[in-house]
């Protein structure tokens, strides 16, 4: 690996760097267009200022730097990190292709690396929940941060708030029980649901500098797919039920029918003409650095 990643994130960059970065690649219209609600609502509600210089932590491709760095103008310039090099050469290609010039992006582990501030502003789409050590990230996050910047960041509620996610995984589990995880296998870390507690999440920020938090809860309908095939396809990739079949290897294999007959059953009331939708719920948090 290229870069200096903390020794506890080693697995989870490597899982971003490759197994997971492959099937946002494949599912990418879907990953962004679901987390895309939630991101502008957080853009919406703390919208970065002209001439100001943001970070974007844990960018994926770099979608909402580009964003941002239209809305602090030539003057300002917004900074995308992520631990995955394979995300940051697609954003840096991205972003170059559009024309987006007061965008750059940077490898690093949030946890230890340099973030290059000052920054007046951090934002994050769903890029904080997978640090080993969520306060010692927020301290890194803090210490490149001015006095008094925002933080914003949107995170998922808890899985069962997450009706998509967590009926679909509950099915899988009735057919393939929890696989244990092989030596040669990778996962993504804390996991997508480990920033759910406001009371953790709360005392982490606090405990890393932050101060004046807030939770607000933000729920939309997030589009999981074309039409039924599609979104079982995407189901069975990604997600905590496309974990579960990933991990249990050749069982999850000779298992997959079944599977997918179940999950028919929990996808086909969700379908819609305009595709496939499901109910998803997040907290957009706010926090000054103090
Ligand atoms: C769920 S993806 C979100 C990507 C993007 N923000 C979006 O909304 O499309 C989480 C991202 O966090 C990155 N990430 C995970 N651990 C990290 C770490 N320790 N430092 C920096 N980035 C990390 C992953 O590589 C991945 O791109």
């Amino acid at each position: 690996m290229g870069i200096n990643v903390d020794q506890e994130n080693l697995e989870a960059v490597e899982a971003w760097n490759t197994v997971l970065f492959e099937k946002f690649v494949r599912f990418r219209d879907l990953v962004t267009t679901a987390l895309g609600a939630h991101g502008t609502a957080v853009l919406e509600r703390h919208s970065p200022q002209p001439g100001s210089r943001v970070l974007d932590v844990g960018c994926g491709f770099g979608d909402t730097t580009q964003v941002i760095a239209r809305k602090v103008g030539p003057k300002g310039e917004a900074v995308g990190v992520d631990a995955a090099e394979r995300f940051i050469s697609a954003a840096r290609e991205e972003a170059k292709a559009a024309g987006v010039e007061n965008a750059r992006f940077l490898v690093v582990d949030v946890q230890t690396g340099n973030l290059e501030g000052p920054y007046d502003q951090t934002f994050a789409r769903m890029g904080t929940m997978f640090f080993a050590s969520p306060v010692a990230a927020f301290r890194n996050i803090r210490r490149s941060m001015k006095d008094g910047g925002l933080l914003s960041m949107v995170v998922w509620r808890r899985k069962v708030d997450n009706p998509f996610f967590y009926d679909i995984e509950q099915r899988v589990l009735e057919i393939i029980p929890h696989p244990e995880k092989k030596a040669d296998q990778v996962t993504c870390g804390p996991g997508p649901f480990s920033m759910a507690d406001p009371h953790v999440v709360s005392e982490q920020l606090r405990a890393a500098g932050f101060d004046r938090v807030g939770f607000e809860r933000f729920d939309a309908p997030v589009k999981i797919g074309e039409d039924v095939a599609h979104a079982l396809e995407f189901a069975t990739a990604l997600g905590p039920a496309g974990e579960i079949l990933r991990l249990a290897g050749e069982e999850g294999e000779r298992r997959r029918p079944e599977v997918l007959r179940a999950l028919s059953e929990v996808l086909e009331p969700l379908a819609r003409p305009e595709g496939v939708f499901g109910a998803s719920s997040t907290w957009i948090v706010s926090a000054r650095a103090g």
